[in-house]
């Protein structure tokens, strides 16, 4: 499948097949292909919790509004990611490049993100947007449905992964074999609402 044939036909799936497993061949494809997403300075903020024991699955279902996919779906990973990440030896996201660039690249991330608690914030979830959508594109590509998540108690799931100081949770995706057709797409916005050249009309 292409790049554009997996963009258009990955849809938000509600309904999966309880049986079906994914074997680790595949889940770890999913990963390795969901970790090749990009982030500020090659941070790499996010972190995959995948839930495997299914009585945290019920657990986390219940707190997610008892939607079924949280349980059926053959897959559920939580998307989180540690706020701190860039001042945890920043030098190391250059690991491998010559010294002196690790050294500057370190510098660089260090005063791009002190004291800036909002780019600290916004830069979890711009990495956990990307890391979902790309889990999400591959997981269509290898013939799985899927669904980005956030209708949960934010809290109440933190709790019950163990969510570290300092990391937030950004959302569910869940991947597996779909057992219903997606509804057509509705409610698409206007091209003309949604794209804009150079700038938004003045007010
Ligand atoms: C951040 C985010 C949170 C979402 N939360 C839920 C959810 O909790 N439950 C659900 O069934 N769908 C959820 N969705 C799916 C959206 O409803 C769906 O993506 C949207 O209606 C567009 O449909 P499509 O993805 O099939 O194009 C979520 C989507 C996103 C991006």
């Amino acid at each position: 499948m292409d790049t554009l044939e997996a963009i258009r036909t990955r849809r938000a799936i509600r309904a999966y097949d309880p049986d079906h497993r994914i074997s680790d061949a595949e889940l770890r494809t999913l990963l390795a292909a969901a970790r090749m997403a990009p982030s500020a300075f090659n941070v790499q903020h996010c972190r995959f919790v995948v839930v495997k024991d299914p009585a945290l699955r019920r657990e986390l279902r219940k707190v997610a509004w008892d939607q079924s996919h949280v349980t059926d779906a053959s897959v559920l990973v939580v998307l989180c990611a540690d706020r701190d990440a860039w001042k945890e030896d920043p030098a190391r996201y250059f690991n491998g490049a010559p010294d002196a660039v690790r050294q500057q690249m370190a510098e660089m991330i260090t005063r791009y993100y002190e004291g800036r608690e909002w780019v600290q914030q916004d830069e979890t979830m711009r990495s956990c947007g990307l890391a979902a959508q790309t889990l999400m594109l591959a997981a269509t590509a290898m013939g799985y449905q899927s669904c980005p998540m956030d209708g949960f108690d934010f809290e109440a799931v933190g709790k019950l992964i163990n969510l570290p100081p300092n990391h937030v949770v950004a959302m569910f995706v869940v991947i597996g074999k779909g057992t219903q057709e997606a509804a057509p797409r509705v409610g698409k916005l206007p091209d003309s609402e949604v794209i804009l050249t150079d700038r938004f009309p003045s007010r």
